[in-house]
């Protein structure tokens, strides 16, 4: 089966053909109009998206060496994400669908990230838990077997990736700020500054990172420079602030992911979503994964980023499922992932949520 895909959820301009399951291209343009402003700027991702989108879909079917008669179904990522930006790609999706007469899948974004792992290897095995690290989402989801989901926690204020970008700004990183971060934290000591950790003990599988993020603004302030100014801070004290947030923000994620894996009955771990791509992250599962015989998959770089070849293999998913939606589909800017109630076994049942 052979599908293309398409992701403008928010930044990244994206298509991709996955045929039988593997990539066989995946075209990703990010937007660089927002850079100047320090964050993603909506009508104008939907503009560089309305721009952009004819170009990187045909440049996606040139690159699998193939052309829309070949295509067997489109599937289009209709949310979460910023609606605009949702339409572009949505509507370029459905139009295509219709005048090709083929099926057409609405791809939850989210559940794009669940199956990012699938596009490399090693391919995780059902039943597996997923953490999705990204700028826009940080959940465990427990999926016992392919379209099911039950979502184990969320979190309550900023995403991981919504932190990281944050300190970055603070810092003086630029944005996104996830890669610099994890760049400067290398060469700083991870126990310079004690940034809190919100183990949320009421709600283990659950986050939160505003407390560490406003932690790291009072640190500045404390050091005397301005946020977002810190031109006087010496590169060793900020490479320290960046390993020590980069510590506190690792150890939450690790911690709950690895207790939800004791707890669950899973022999495979996957972490996906932009954050994925730290080498602290990955390192520190790997080995956490080493110590208990468990097996790691994290999709390589290009597809923990945004990506439509992630959007195409949920689509192949469905499509195998015998799942199409119907093509007056809207764009749900806080669309969930898909539940089912049944999913979760009897040890986890307990914990509360
Ligand atoms: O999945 P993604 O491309 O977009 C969303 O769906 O949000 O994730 C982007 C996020 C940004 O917050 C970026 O700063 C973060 O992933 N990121 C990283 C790293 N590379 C990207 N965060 C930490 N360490 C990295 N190496
Ligand atoms: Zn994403």
């Amino acid at each position: 089966m052979v599908v293309l895909g398409i992701e403008t959820s928010c930044d990244e301009t994206s298509a991709s053909v996955v045929d039988g399951g593997r990539v066989r291209s995946n075209i990703v343009s990010s937007q660089q109009v927002h850079r100047r402003y320090g964050g993603v700027v909506p009508e104008l991702a939907s503009r560089a998206h309305q721009r952009l989108i004819v170009d990187v879909v045909r440049q996606a079917l040139a690159d699998a060496d193939t052309d829309l008669s070949r295509i067997d179904g489109i599937a289009a990522t209709c949310g979460p994400g910023l609606v605009g930006a949702l339409l572009v790609g949505l509507n370029v999706g459905k139009s295509l669908a219709y005048g090709l007469d083929i099926p057409f899948i609405g791809v939850n974004h989210m559940e794009g990230h669940l199956y990012s792992t699938f596009l490399g290897d090693p391919r995780p095995e059902y039943p597996y838990l997923s953490l999705v690290v990204s700028g826009g989402h940080t959940m465990l989801v427990h999926i016992p077997a392919p379209l099911r989901h039950r979502v184990l926690g969320q979190t309550h204020d900023d995403a991981a990736g919504e932190a990281f970008d944050k300190v970055a700004k603070m810092l003086g990183l630029g944005y996104p700020g996830g890669a610099a971060i994890d760049r400067r934290a290398r060469l700083g000591d991870p126990a310079a500054v004690d940034f809190p950790r919100a183990y949320l003990h009421d709600h283990p599988f659950a986050f939160s990172f505003s407390g560490v993020k406003t932690a790291v603004l009072y640190h500045l302030k404390h050091l005397g420079v301005s946020p977002g100014e810190p031109g006087s801070l010496p590169e060793p004290v900020v490479n320290d602030i960046c390993a020590s947030f980069q510590r506190s923000v690792t150890d939450v994620l690790i911690t709950k992911t690895f207790r939800a894996a004791e707890l669950l009955p899973v022999r495979h771990v996957s972490i996906a979503g932009g954050v994925a791509a730290n080498s602290e992250l990955r390192e520190r599962a790997s080995e956490e994964c080493l110590r208990r015989n468990l097996v790691l998959s994290t999709p390589a770089l290009q597809y923990c980023m945004d990506n439509a070849a992630m959007i195409a293999y949920v689509g192949m998913l469905q499509l195998e499922s015998g799942r199409v939606s119907p093509l007056d589909l809207s764009a749900d800017p806080g669309l969930a992932i898909s539940e089912d109630a049944d999913s979760l076994p009897t040890p986890v049942r307990g914990v509360p949520a």
